[in-house]
């Protein structure tokens, strides 16, 4: 396959999305990676930089069509933008998870509706969605997050058969806990229940924890770009040994020791 393929990566100034427009750009791939803020964003040489917010229509619509107009074609779109809401469920507001979901989920819908009539009359492309570990098994303290994960599983699987027959390939990435920046600008809902602060504090420690031992953006990256030069792209791909371990887990396990593992995991069996 060749490499001059136009790319598109939703969220590329920083973490995951800056490390695979980085390498995509260094693998030859025509690279176009976004932000809400392009202009204060470090440069990566071989990624043009646009404007975008994916939890707007107006937004999507002129960044498809700037990509269009200047590469011609997107034959590669990886919808990695998202961002995280921690709290307890009952601490989270509607607005709230409405707007996780915006970002996590509806941003993936509106950019996917966006590049596939494009993508149908090229009778070609590959969307690569960034799933995370959390869309298989959920984490405490982070519900709503891992519901927008959920949901995207869903939808990305049911999008893989329908595209099938235009020869749209569609993959989704699945990787456990990353040390990138995510971990230090996740989003806290404005109202705590004090009742739960034992288990909430536990659980954000152990979530902590597994973000600073865990795997940088590169491996990502490199899963990613494996992924979109494969001839024979697979729907899912888990990311990092914890990601494999834990489905290989769900997958085998007697339910309830498996719930009993991600309790002992975030600590979750205190008292207080
Ligand atoms: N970190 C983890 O532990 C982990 C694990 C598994 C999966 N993931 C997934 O990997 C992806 C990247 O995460 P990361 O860890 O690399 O996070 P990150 O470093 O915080 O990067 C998030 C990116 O998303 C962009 N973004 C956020 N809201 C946006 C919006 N409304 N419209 C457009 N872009 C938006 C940000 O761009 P601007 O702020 O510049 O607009 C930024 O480039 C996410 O989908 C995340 O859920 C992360």
């Amino acid at each position: 396959m060749s490499n001059q393929r136009v790319v598109l990566i939703t969220g590329a100034s920083s973490g995951v999305g800056q490390s695979t427009a980085q390498l995509l750009a260094a693998r030859g791939f025509t690279v176009f990676g976004t932000s809400r803020n392009p202009a204060v964003v470090q440069r990566v040489a071989g990624v043009e930089m646009l404007s975008l917010d994916v939890t707007s229509d107006a937004s999507v619509r002129a960044c498809v069509d700037d990509v269009v107009g200047r590469a011609g074609s997107i034959d590669v779109l990886i919808n990695n933008a998202g961002h995280e809401l921690a709290g307890a469920l009952e601490e989270l507001s509607l607005d709230e998870a409405r707007s996780q979901f915006e970002t996590n989920f509806f941003g993936v819908i509106r950019m996917v509706s966006a590049v596939l009539p494009l993508m149908r009359r090229q009778k070609r492309g590959h969307i690569v969605n960034v799933g995370s570990l959390s869309g298989l098994s959920a984490i405490p303290f982070l519900g709503i997050y891992s519901a927008s994960k959920f949901a995207l599983e869903g939808y990305t699987e049911a999008l893989r058969h329908e595209l099938k027959p235009f020869n749209i390939r569609v993959s989704l990435t699945e990787a456990g806990f990353l040390h990138t920046p995510m971990m230090n600008h996740r989003q806290v809902g404005a109202t705590s229940i004090a009742e739960y602060a034992p288990w909430r504090e536990r659980a954000f420690s152990a979530i902590r924890a597994a973000e600073e031992k865990g795997p940088g953006a590169d491996a990502v990256a490199e899963a990613i770009v494996n992924i979109v030069s494969s001839p024979h792209p697979r729907l899912r791909y888990l990311i990092g040994s914890q990601a494999k371990l834990v489905a290989n887990l769900r997958r085998f396990l007697p339910a309830g020791m498996f719930e009993q593992g991600v309790r002992r995991t975030f600590a979750l069996d205190g008292n207080r």
